[in-house]
């Protein structure tokens, strides 16, 4: 048998498969999340994350000069208060770090890049859950609201133009927008973290973040009250619908890599722009395996991107955004 169709003309050669790739990657669809820690003199490494650190202001800064030169599309900001509490204060005090930083940041970059900040509390709460607790330690959903009203107007005055709404309360892009609305802050814009499952691929961004919850692992982490099961498919659509209906700007799906399905459906149905986070485990898996010879590194991060994208995403946070611009450029 001489097989007729032959699929193989098409990958011939470099030029022929560059040309015919039904998807390619920009450096604008990328997005580099970034940590800020408050009361550092030094930038501190974090060890399950290679290459990722903990910023000074300063040197938070100069990286999101480096990160515009990229040429990637924006920087999502996280906070590392010095002290936390039960409500997570440090979130809407304008001198919290987050939203120092985020001045900061804005007046160095400019419109270079569209900053953006995470919106939930696990990174000011002294017991690391992402919203308030009602008296018998239950993440309590309403309360938590009001705490992300004042935290969100804090980040739209301090200069983010795109608020990352992570804690996976019911509601809370509704509250969120209201809030800004009501505050004068119309052109603020709510990336809602719509399919944001219950995920062990967080794990190395605890340390990112000196989670409370992270750096006692008897007591680690346990969010599935509020994040989505990993069982869950058609979930994520509900999550999406509601968080459209409530007025998100920009809808997403994270992690990426284990929710590929889940991305493709959002990305089936939705009319706004649809996000993926490849988050912290996702990376550390990669460099783990790179250091160990056991992979190509490069070649490894840029499928795992492409898929991502393959799947339906139109612009993907990533650790490796600034390294993968430099190669896609
Ligand atoms: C919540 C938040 C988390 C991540 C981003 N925002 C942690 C969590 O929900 O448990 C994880 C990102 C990553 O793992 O890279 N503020």
């Amino acid at each position: 048998m001489i097989p007729t169709v032959r699929p193989r003309r098409r990958r011939t050669t470099p030029a022929m498969r560059r040309l015919t790739a039904e998807t390619r990657l920009h450096p604008a669809e990328l997005i580099l999340p970034m940590f800020v820690r408050e009361g550092l003199s030094e930038p501190r490494g974090i060890a399950s994350m290679p290459g990722v650190r903990q910023h000074t202001l300063d040197s938070l800064r100069r990286a999101a000069v480096d990160a515009a030169a990229a040429g990637i599309g924006g920087v999502m900001l996280f906070g590392i208060p010095e002290r936390r509490d039960a409500d997570g204060s440090a979130g809407d005090d304008p001198e919290g770090i987050l939203n120092v930083a985020t001045r900061a940041v804005v007046a160095e970059v400019g419109d270079a890049l569209v900053v953006q900040t995470d919106l939930c509390l696990d990174e000011f709460t002294d017991h690391g859950h992402c919203g308030v607790l009602s008296p018998t330690g239950a993440v309590d959903n309403d309360a938590t609201l009001e705490r992300y009203r004042a935290v969100a107007v804090a980040q739209a005055e301090a200069g983010s133009a795109l608020l990352g709404l992570s804690g996976m309360m019911d509601g809370q892009v509704a509250a969120v927008r209201d809030a800004l609305d009501a505050a004068g802050h119309q052109d603020t814009g709510v990336l809602a973290y719509s399919a944001k499952y219950a995920s062990a691929f967080y794990g190395p961004f605890r340390e990112a973040v000196d989670s409370q919850l992270g750096a006692d692992p008897a007591a680690s982490g346990d969010r599935r009250s509020y994040q989505q099961d990993p069982a869950n498919r058609r979930e994520g659509l509900r999550e999406t619908e509601l968080d459209l209906a409530e007025g998100a700007d920009i809808v997403m799906v994270k992690p990426a890599g284990s929710y590929l399905d889940v991305l493709a459906d959002v990305a089936a149905t939705s009319p706004v722009p649809v996000w993926a986070y490849q988050v912290s485990g996702e990376a550390a898996m990669i460099e783990a395996a790179a250091t160990n010879g056991w992979i190509d590194r490069r070649r490894v991060i840029e499928e795992s991107v492409l898929g991502i994208k393959r799947a339906g995403a139109d612009a993907i946070l990533s650790y490796f955004a600034v390294e993968l611009a430099g190669w896609i450029r």
